[in-house]
């Protein structure tokens, strides 16, 4: 059933665990997503970021209205939630495309137009009944991503973070602890006494971004201290790459791209299995 994200992470601060929220690129990953989520019990966050939509030629619907149909078809509660916005009308426009949140990045920016443009687009989303994340201490790591106004390394500071939080009306937060975005090797080192001290300071629910590079001890820790939404992306890239490459590899002659992509998927779904077993 399609749900809002706000309710599966509600249900994540309730039991002091963290929510998924997996990255769709194609229709295989949704199904992929859902399945894990239906074998595991546990509902999952479906999120669809910018980047995505500007791989599909810009445009917001088709894949949203993909995932939302796969989402509402599914046996557990599905959210669809738009990443990485930057696009301010993006914001605007999610709810009528079915996202029920959306996490605004204006990480990248200055700090005082990073609060200014969030506050804005807060607004906006509310206005909208949408369910909003930001960004406070860039997490870096994606490839063509603005120039970091931060230097590498940084960390969100506690105390920023609660006059940015109470400043900008978010309802969730994205913060800095030593994960960063694209890593395909699990070597990620994060500050689990930074994320318990973030959690006692504020309010709003926590959230990890580039957990794919994040060893399965340290996700669990890190829900242990406090992260309430976890997001993977990297991890199903890798797993899909992977078995075609190994599937096109094994066979010259294949021409029917459900092959590939059938092994792909399940590979996919695997990912996201082992991820749900690890969160609380
Ligand atoms: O917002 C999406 C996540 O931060 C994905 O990061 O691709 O490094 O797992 P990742
Ligand atoms: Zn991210």
């Amino acid at each position: 059933a399609l749900v809002p994200t706000a309710e599966l992470v509600a249900g994540a601060v309730r039991r002091g665990g963290a929510v998924a929220a997996v990255n769709v690129v194609t229709l295989e990953h949704a199904e992929a997503i859902c399945a894990a989520a239906e074998a595991a019990g546990i509902g999952v966050i479906l999120q669809i970021s910018e980047n995505a939509v500007r791989y599909h030629g810009g445009r917001l619907e088709p894949i949203a209205a993909a995932g939302a149909a796969v989402a509402r078809l599914a046996a557990v509660p599905v959210s669809l939630h738009l990443d990485h916005v930057t696009d301010d009308t993006l914001v605007a426009r999610a709810a009528e495309a079915r996202f029920s949140s959306v996490m605004y990045d204006a990480g990248a920016l200055p700090h005082g137009e990073n609060l200014a443009r969030t506050a804005r687009a807060a607004r906006v989303a509310h206005a909208n009944g949408l369910w909003i994340e930001a960004e406070l201490g860039h997490v870096g790591g994606k490839p063509d991503a603005p120039r970091s106004a931060h230097a590498a390394g940084v960390r969100t500071d506690p105390g920023e973070a609660e006059e940015y939080v109470s400043r900008t009306g978010v309802d969730a937060l994205a913060v800095a602890v030593g994960s960063r975005h694209a890593m395909t090797a699990r070597t990620a080192l994060l500050d689990t006494g930074l994320i318990g001290r973030l959690r006692d300071r504020l309010d709003v629910p926590l959230v990890l971004h580039g957990s794919s590079g994040v060893p399965d001890d340290q996700l669990r820790a890190a829900a242990e201290a406090g992260i309430r939404k976890v997001n993977v992306g990297t991890a199903l890239g890798v797993a899909m790459t992977r078995s075609v490459r190994a599937v096109l590899a094994g066979d010259e002659t294949l021409v029917d791209p459900r092959t590939y992509l059938a092994a792909a998927r399940e590979a996919m779904s695997g990912t996201v299995g082992q991820l749900l077993s690890v969160l609380p």
